[in-house]
């Protein structure tokens, strides 16, 4: 297989290298770059991988290259690498915000390119990862980039127009889901639960809930059923959350980051 190059070193890109290997990828097959050279020394000394001289030496010597830096940054380093990249050569970026058409612009020539959207949970190898092709993208050439985010977690594959609303549902998901939580476990103390037990109790909820769905492939609405009886305590509470809207306020709260992630593109 190609070498995989990894360019820009931060969270994400440390996230990506580490779930690689983890996953039984050879140190070899990995190539990285990274401009501040305390931390490309970091990341060497603590996973053994292949730091590249200078960025142009990655570009050539990989198959696959992820850009990992801030998008403010892409612009730059897209026109440097430009010449270097042929058809060969399969561009992968996460950046959040930038398109397809804003790589093929700051390159100025066409090339293979493939937008990932990933999340925080990447680090966990449970990561939501959003996958668009590019327009010369052929069907094993996608397959070949989804295996390298396999190991991070599940690809979906969507089309461009969809990426912001990935970014807002996969990637400020975490935090929407968090809020729920925190308020479950407040919950439980304001019911006289000690807070490090009621936090046992709904992690164990979350859990519990997320494996059988899993194992018993049902689906949540038939899941909430199972457990709301007729004059039941479950649909009691349901329908103190249904009267502030709760699923109309989630669905507008990933609406308006769909929209903010759009703004944040242009
Ligand atoms: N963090 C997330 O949860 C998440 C989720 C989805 C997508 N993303 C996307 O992933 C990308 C990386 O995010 P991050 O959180 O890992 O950012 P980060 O921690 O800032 O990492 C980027 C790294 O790349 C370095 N860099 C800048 N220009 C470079 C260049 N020309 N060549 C090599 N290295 C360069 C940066 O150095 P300096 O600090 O000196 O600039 C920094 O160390 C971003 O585009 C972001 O939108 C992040």
């Amino acid at each position: 297989m190609d070498k995989i190059g990894i360019i820009g070193l931060g969270n994400m890109g440390e996230a990506i290298v580490k779930t690689l290997l983890k996953s039984g990828a050879k140190k070899e097959s990995i190539l990285c770059f990274e401009i501040k050279p305390e931390r490309a020394r970091f990341i060497e000394d603590s996973y053994k991988v292949k730091i590249t001289g200078s960025v142009e030496d990655l570009v050539k010597k990989a198959g696959y290259i992820i850009l990992s830096i801030k998008p403010q940054d892409s612009k730059k380093l897209l026109k440097s690498i430009a010449p270097l990249i042929d058809d060969k050569k399969i561009l992968i970026s996460i950046m959040a915000g930038i398109t397809l058409s804003n790589i093929l612009s700051a390159t100025g020539k066409p090339l293979k390119a493939i937008r990932v959207m990933p999340n925080i949970c990447v680090k966990v190898g449970e990561g939501a990862i959003g996958i668009a092709p590019g327009p010369d993208i052929k069907k094993e050439e996608m397959e070949a980039v989804k295996n390298i985010f396999l190991p991070m977690g599940k690809t979906i594959e969507v089309g461009e127009e969809l990426m912001d609303a990935i970014t807002a549902l996969g990637g400020s998901g975490p935090a929407f889901f968090l809020l729920f939580l925190e308020a479950m476990i407040d919950a439980g103390v304001k019911m006289g639960i000690a807070r490090d037990k009621s936090k046992i109790i709904c992690t164990q909820v979350v859990k519990g809930t997320l494996m059988m769905l899993e194992e018993e492939g049902i689906h949540p609405t038939l899941m909430k059923e199972m457990i709301t009886s007729p004059a039941g305590t479950t649909i009691s509470g349901l329908a103190i959350l249904e009267e502030s809207a709760f699923k109309g306020n989630i669905i507008k709260a990933v609406e308006k980051a769909t929209n903010r992630a759009k703004e944040l593109s242009l």
